[in-house]
């Protein structure tokens, strides 16, 4: 009987781009359930983006937009990188949504009336310029421990030392640099110290209950704590205003928390499906639900979903995850991702670099199993591993066989030999490798399809149907040979599926076939059959490619310091990616700040544009000669062509960094750079000179 099953992946935060880190989990989501639809079960994968908190919120004040338009924004921007990477959603919603808000109040008034919602005063840093409570992780100070300078409020990068913001020295908020003070505020908070959700989670949690790897069994009962002794502390789900979340329904002023109405996302986005695809909700999320549900999550964020979340769905009436499947992270080359190195790389710039999604696909694949072990991108092992097994092994038995059938047999399929060897030993197989792919160990997976694919091509080895074409009277041969050679790749095909959907979709194509399931594993093609013209199916990886995609996602941190290429940074510009880390990281907009001491390095003079003139053969530079007093006059170029006319700037007064390094340009050196304004966001789109008040004079200092 088919099993209806309900799917999620963690949402990722909507104030970052998503990285390769976020990839190896939508990707082995994905090739889950793939897997699990081409099995013939009912399966539903659903995700969202996170779009609520303090740091969307601020993101957007900086970019000058509102977090309506800046989560619009970002949904567009990661729903075109899943499609990308050919992460099938049925449906990818966000938490900012009527559905979600319904989902959020609704399980809050079932936990309140059950006595599970508690409030209680908190005294809390409060930043006195920016007029808001500050999270712990936009404290930033001194350890307590070692004294680091800049640490965060609620550990310490350098000693790793964990504290509490009021532990450091010297406090400052990271939104305004300001000094922050203690103020009191009334939270609200979910009982999980509760004897009612130890004793749920206890039991729910056991490493013979199933739900969690052992692994992640073994650290719940550490939180837990031993029998007796409950170590669970209850969890603060509100924040006060200004907050970019959902208001708590009577509580005004008071905001639901984001790691709230995240995992609750997972229900809005199904909820919004269901509308859509005329499901009924209570069979998946009723107490007593026949139905499956899964979520895919990293190893950071077990605690939400293996002790909050279950105890919130339990105690406001609803069934609980059937499993949580975590991950471990992504190293790239044996290291943590680095935006230095270039190795933290946006999922967008692989796509744009010509790099196909399906080669990482595959090696993620290649790398992945059930445990929570790190896996790593190591390039030189993804070029060898695509190119051999992909292309040298895989596609390879196609690409030897499928031109002799057109050309020699009009396209026509002899019949398959049922006995041969390597057609039964893949049959034989099948089932052995549903079940890896059920259990998410997917390397081992892989390594079956490629030892079948050595024997696949051991086959073609043997009867070497280009030997066979060139001699006479060997035509039922080579027609044999070919055929037998078409069903395995078919046959592997079936097999590879989930990882590679789109070669998958070539292949029906080319080989005139309906889409592929699992059951087909175990047929093959009838005689008589005819195939289509071959279809190239997958290149080769250039390492030249992958040198290319390093530098880029170097490339893309430069900042934006001069108009002329204003633009051009902005656009490439890194956004925060958080995904690997348990809590949402004060990335705020401002940092990092420039003390005073910083800023007077910067010699910013009132200059007069003595004269102004286009550049031949420059699009968007002028070349500005700049009077800076005392008769020292500076040739410029900057990037306005767009917004002015030359001779409406001669005499002007505008404002130069007069102490910018001389740089050589093609049309000769510029020696400073004029500031100007500009829109990054394409509301307000132009350049706009600054000007100083009247009775400055060329030469003055500004600061
Ligand atoms: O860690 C993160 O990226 C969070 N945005 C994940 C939320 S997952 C779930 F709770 F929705
Ligand atoms: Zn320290």
């Amino acid at each position: 009987m088919s099993r209806k099953i309900l799917v999620t992946s963690a949402l990722p935060y909507a104030n970052g781009a998503i990285h390769l880190g976020h990839l190896v989990e939508y990707i082995q989501t994905d090739i889950w359930v793939r897997f699990q639809k081409m099995s013939g079960n009912e399966c539903w994968y659903v995700c969202a983006d996170d779009t609520h908190g303090t740091p969307i919120m601020l993101r957007a004040e900086k970019e000058g937009i509102t977090p309506e338009q800046l989560i619009e924004r970002v949904h567009g921007e990661h729903f075109r990188d899943f499609s990308g990477f050919l992460v099938g959603f049925d449906n990818y919603h966000s938490t900012h949504s009527p559905e979600n808000r319904e989902c959020a109040n609704d399980i809050y008034g079932k936990l309140k009336a059950a006595g599970l919602i508690d409030t209680r005063t908190i005294e809390q840093y409060y930043d006195p310029v920016k007029q808001m409570f500050l999270p712990d992780r936009f404290i930033k100070g001194e350890c307590p421990k070692c004294g680091a300078k800049d640490q965060y409020g609620d550990n310490c990068e350098s000693c790793g030392a964990a504290y509490a913001p009021t532990d450091l020295i010297s406090p400052y908020s990271a939104v305004s640099g300001a000094k922050p003070e203690l103020r009191n505020s009334e939270h609200y908070f979910f009982k999980l110290s509760d004897p009612r959700c130890e004793a749920f989670l206890r039991q729910y949690t056991a490493r013979d209950n199933g739900v969690l790897q052992p692994e992640a069994a073994n650290k719940m009962q550490e939180w837990l704590g031993a029998a007796g002794e409950n170590k669970l502390t209850d969890w603060d789900i509100s924040r006060d205003a200004p907050y970019f979340g959902f208001e708590i329904p009577d509580a005004p002023g008071k905001y639901f928390y984001v790691w709230l109405d995240a995992p609750i996302g997972y229900m809005g986005s199904f909820r919004n499906l269901c509308a859509k695809q005329g499901l009924d909700f209570n069979e998946f999320f009723k107490a007593d639900s026949q139905t499956e549900l899964y979520h895919f999550i990293g190893k950071d964020i077990l605690y939400f979903h293996a002790l909050f979340w279950p105890a919130e769905l339990q105690h406001a009436g609803y069934r609980t995850p059937t499993k949580i499947f975590a991950h471990g992270f992504l190293t790239v080359d044996g290291a943590k991702m680095s935006k230095s190195r270039g190795t933290f790389i946006t999922a967008g710039s692989f796509l744009k670099t010509g790099l196909n999604p399906e080669w990482l696909r595959y090696y993620f694949a290649a790398k992945l199993s059930a445990t929570m072990e790190d896996i790593d991108l190591n390039f030189e092992d993804f070029c060898a591993r695509v190119n051999s097994d992909l292309v040298g092994k895989y596609v390879n038995i196609a690409s030897r066989s499928a031109g002799f059938i057109a050309k020699r047999f009009n396209g026509e399929l002899a019949p398959a030999d049922a006995s041969l060897p390597a057609i039964k030993a893949i049959q034989e197989a099948a089932p052995r490798i549903a079940e890896l792919y059920e259990a998410r160990e997917f390397a081992k997976a892989m390594r079956e399809i490629m030892a079948l694919t050595d024997i696949a091509n051991q086959y073609v080895d043997s009867v070497k149907p280009w030997e066979l074409a060139k001699q006479e009277g060997k035509d039922v041969e080579l027609h044999a040979a070919c055929s037998n050679a078409l069903n395995l790749f078919r046959l592997l095909t079936v097999l590879l599926k989930p990882i590679l959907p789109v070669v998958a979709g070539k292949v029906e194509k080319f080989m005139n076939i309906a889409p592929l399931n699992w059951g087909d594993t175990q047929g093959l093609l009838a005689a008589g059959h005819a195939i289509n013209a071959y279809e190239h199916l997958m290149t080769r990886v250039d390492p030249k490619l992958i040198e290319k995609l390093v530098e880029t996602n170097k490339e893309s941190l430069a900042p934006a310091v001069n108009p002329e290429n204003s633009q051009k940074s902005a656009e490439s510009q890194q956004r925060h990616a958080q995904h690997q880390q348990n809590e949402v990281k004060a990335e705020s907009p401002w940092e990092p700040f420039c003390n005073i001491d910083d800023f007077m390095k910067v010699d910013l003079r009132i200059a007069r544009i003595a004269n102004a003139e286009h550049v031949e053969g420059a699009d968007k530079l002028v070349r500005l000669t700049l009077d800076i007093g005392n008769n020292e006059t500076r040739n410029v170029f900057a990037g306005i062509k767009s917004a002015y006319d030359p001779a409406q700037l001669v005499g002007r007064l505008t404002v130069m960094v007069a102490n910018l390094a001389p740089r050589k340009m093609k049309f000769g050196m510029s020696e400073g750079m004029v500031l100007a304004a500009s829109d990054t966001t394409g509301t307000t789109p132009g350049i706009f000179l600054l000007s100083p008040d009247s009775g400055a004079q060329p030469g003055m200092r500004v600061k």
